[in-house]
């Protein structure tokens, strides 16, 4: 089988739960210590050799595609002025990644957002990366290359990142009902927000998903779900219903999940990359200690 190396990046959402800040900027553009969000899930994909990059966007959007674009304007007058340290922060531009943008034209939810890559996928497996989710500390996660592995080795028609929660936030999630224990697994089913006390487990979808094209197949059969979208997680429950075989990897110690569509969330994800920061989070930490 050929490398896996098609990512396809949702960012359509209007992120209203993070208003005002993302009345007139996409939260994937949101910084969380230096770079905003959807830097880090491209940094990410680069890291573990996915290199052509698909964006599902919508309007409002435009943000993202300009911030992967070339600057020589910039580049020339930083090199100009001899601030080589800056230029060296533009670097991200510059690597071997091809990008490629689609409208989603009607939110009708994340399934539906896969959806609109159909064309451009065709008819092989390839990755799908919440926009607006970080894996680890500064990205540095390789759960995506051992999907990757777990995907060939099984021939499996799923494979999707799992991050165990808290049993009290379980109802939150979508959670696997895994056939086994371990750090991979192979799903028996999956249930969107179980309540706390009826869950199969305390592992929850995390953000990244390994998919062959039959998904394409299943989301066009899936009707409306929770919130009255085209879920993603009931198009793979489609897969397993008709015999497919969807398997789970659990992120590990080092690649929690910072999901920045809540604020809650966001301030803790903002708090912790800028207190790893080299330079500031020193000074960052004495401040925080001498107001707490
Ligand atoms: P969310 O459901 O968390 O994003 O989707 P949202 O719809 O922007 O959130 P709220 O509830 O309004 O605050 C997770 C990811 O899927 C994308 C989002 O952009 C986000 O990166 N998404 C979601 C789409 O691309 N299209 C959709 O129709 C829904």
């Amino acid at each position: 089988m050929n490398e896996i190396n098609i990512a396809v990046i949702p960012v359509a959402g209007m992120g209203t739960r993070l208003l005002p800040a993302t009345k007139s900027q996409p939260k994937e553009m949101l910084p969380v210590g230096r770079k905003p969000v959807v830097q880090y899930v491209v940094e990410e994909l680069n890291r573990v050799g996915v290199n052509r990059l698909l964006f599902i966007t919508g309007s409002g959007k435009h943000s993202i595609e300009n911030h992967f674009d070339l600057v020589p304007e910039l580049t020339q007058s930083l090199r100009e002025d001899g601030k080589e340290d800056l230029l060296a922060e533009l670097s991200f531009i510059r690597a071997p990644m091809q990008y490629f943008y689609t409208r989603q034209r009607q939110l009708l939810g994340l399934g539906h957002a896969v959806l609109c890559a159909e064309t451009f996928v065709g008819r092989q497996p390839f990755v799908v990366a919440l926009g607006d989710s970080i894996i680890g500390l500064n990205a540095k996660s390789r759960i995506v290359e051992r999907m990757k592995k777990c995907f060939t080795e099984n021939k499996a028609d799923a494979v999707i990142a799992f991050e165990e929660v808290p049993p009290e936030d379980v109802f939150k999630y979508g959670i696997a009902s895994p056939k086994s224990s371990g750090d991979q697994f192979e799903i028996e089913d999956l249930v969107e927000k179980p309540g706390v006390g009826e869950s199969p487990s305390n592992l929850a979808i995390a953000a990244r998903y390994i998919l062959s094209p039959d998904i394409f197949d299943a989301l066009k059969k899936t009707k409306p779900g929770v919130g009255d979208e085209i879920q993603l997680t009931d198009a793979i429950r489609m897969l397993l219903k008709d015999g497919g075989r969807v398997f789970g990897v659990k992120l590990n110690g080092s690649e929690q999940r910072y999901d920045i569509g809540n604020f809650g969330s966001y301030f803790k994800a903002f708090a912790e990359f800028a207190l790893a920061d080299e330079k500031f989070g020193d000074e960052l930490r004495t401040h925080l200690k001498s107001i707490l």
